[in-house]
């Protein structure tokens, strides 16, 4: 079995950061510490962080949507994934109405296998909840889905108040946990109606549409489902201050409620949709971006360890595909790239501007995702034992982003041009160098990543 020594690198964990050699043997980590003896191949390290490999538990690939079909699938999307030191994702298996959930997520398996090159898991979106797919979730355990995602907006995907929290109850006999998509589709489907009504088309209508209220109100509504059924949830890319008070209200009584946020909620803010349509369009995502108050309020509770997890919410489509919403923002396909680009962001906005510090980084982007997703020690760890997934970052030097430098295939990036310090250098994947230099290494060799329960 091959052998690596990573020598003379910082470990970074949520605990802290160590200088401290690791031993890769095979796909496994099989030694961490200052004096390993080992006749294993030596790899200089020293001045270089090294992370767990980075979990992006919030992607959209290959999804059918708004009459069109996301531009990165799982070959794109996830040699995005590497490049920006992302080892595993997980994805949104998705049940289309009428469907059974071992076809949907047939139909996942089948999208990323031999296509993928991280690792993955799938999350199952829930549309259509029935007697017969209620009967179905024991099997989702049994093959290793243990986190579900209901929607409180979409036609094609909301479900009732009711309806939540039967699955809750239901998801409590397993061990599960579930996200969900909080915006409060009554008052946001009236508010489009009327604004399409006025003739008010333009992009710049898409934040209008969608104000805070709409989210904090979902939020505070799924989080008194949760409270009545006594299950531990997850509200997954939270945007807005308001929301987020409402969090801190309902922890305050008792509720277990986790939170995910993603970098365009952080750095990116609502003055975009002015721009003209193809630019604006870009940034067309829902829920949508905010003012700077929101992202001051994120920032605060990401500092007090009070958001969980950063996620992208990677769900891309080129400007032509958002065109579809030229004379109507209703039609432009929500959604914006961001698997490759979230850990240089972090650290480059968040680590050096010391709004986060290495080892809440580490927690963001690694543990905490692998612990409430149910793949922790296997991944997001650098410990005995541990998938060698591992992320050099080499926090010396700058760049700039750009879409012509990055992998997805939806050509633009909502960072263009942003400064960033610091890159990923090189990345293992299960002890395998698959990205290095700029240049991907090795494709298609990710593996289906069977999830345990939630560690919670
Ligand atoms: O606009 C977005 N975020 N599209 C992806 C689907 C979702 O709501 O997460
Ligand atoms: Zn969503
Ligand atoms: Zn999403």
């Amino acid at each position: 079995m091959a052998k690596v020594l990573l020598k003379g690198g910082t470990v970074v964990s949520p605990k802290g950061i160590k200088k401290t050699d690791v031993l890769i043997s095979g796909e496994k980590i099989v030694a961490v510490g200052r004096h390993i003896h080992t006749d294993a191949s030596e790899v200089n390290v020293s001045g270089k962080l090294l992370f767990p490999g980075f979990i992006d538990a919030h992607t959209h690939f290959d999804l059918e949507v708004s009459d069109t079909v996301t531009a990165d699938d799982f070959a794109s999307g996830t040699r995005a994934a590497i490049a920006g030191g992302v080892t595993t994702i997980v994805d949104f298996a998705t049940q289309n109405k009428g469907e059974k959930l071992s076809d949907a997520l047939n139909n996942w398996h089948v999208k990323a296998f031999a296509h993928s090159s991280c690792d993955y898991a799938f999350h199952m979106a829930i549309s259509d909840w029935r007697e017969d797919v209620k009967a179905e979730l024991e099997g989702m355990f049994e093959q290793g889905v243990t986190s579900f995602k209901v929607y409180m907006i979409y036609d094609a995907m909301e479900l009732s108040d009711r309806e939540i929290y039967e699955l809750m109850k239901e998801l409590k006999k397993y061990g599960g946990i579930v996200g969900c998509h909080c915006e409060n589709s009554g008052i946001i489907g009236k508010l489009r109606e009327e604004s399409v009504a006025r003739g008010e088309l333009s992009p710049a209508n898409h934040p209008k549409t969608r104000p805070d209220y709409a989210e904090a109100e979902a939020v505070r509504r799924f989080l008194t489902i949760a409270e009545a059924a006594d299950a531990p949830v997850i509200i997954v890319h939270l945007s807005t201050a308001e929301g987020y008070e409402e969090i801190i209200r309902a922890r305050s009584r008792g509720v277990r409620v986790f939170v995910e946020t993603c970098p365009q909620y952080l750095l990116l803010d609502d003055s975009v949709y002015n721009k003209p349509f193809d630019e604006a369009a870009k940034y067309v995502c829902s829920p949508p971006l905010r003012k700077s108050f929101d992202q001051k309020m994120l920032w605060m509770a990401l500092k007090n360890n009070n958001i969980n997890t950063i996620a992208t919410d990677h769900c891309s489509f080129t400007v032509e595909q958002k065109r579809a919403g030229a004379n109507d923002f209703t039609k432009i396909p929500n959604g914006m790239p961001g698997v490759e680009t979230r850990a240089i962001l972090m650290y480059t906005y968040g680590v050096k501007k010391k709004k986060i510090s290495l080892p809440q980084m580490c927690a963001l982007l690694s543990e905490n995702p692998a612990k409430l997703y149910g793949m922790y020690p296997k991944k997001g760890a650098i410990k005995v034992g541990s998938d060698a997934d591992i992320v050099i970052f080499e926090p010396r030097g700058s760049s700039t982003i750009a879409a012509a430098a990055c992998h997805s295939a939806c050509g633009y990036n909502p960072f263009e041009g942003a400064r960033i310090e610091g890159c990923v250098e090189r990345v293992y994947l299960r002890g395998q160098v698959v990205y290095s230099g700029g240049e991907i290494l090795v494709q298609n060799k990710g593996k289906y990543i069977s999830r345990k329960k939630p560690i919670i």
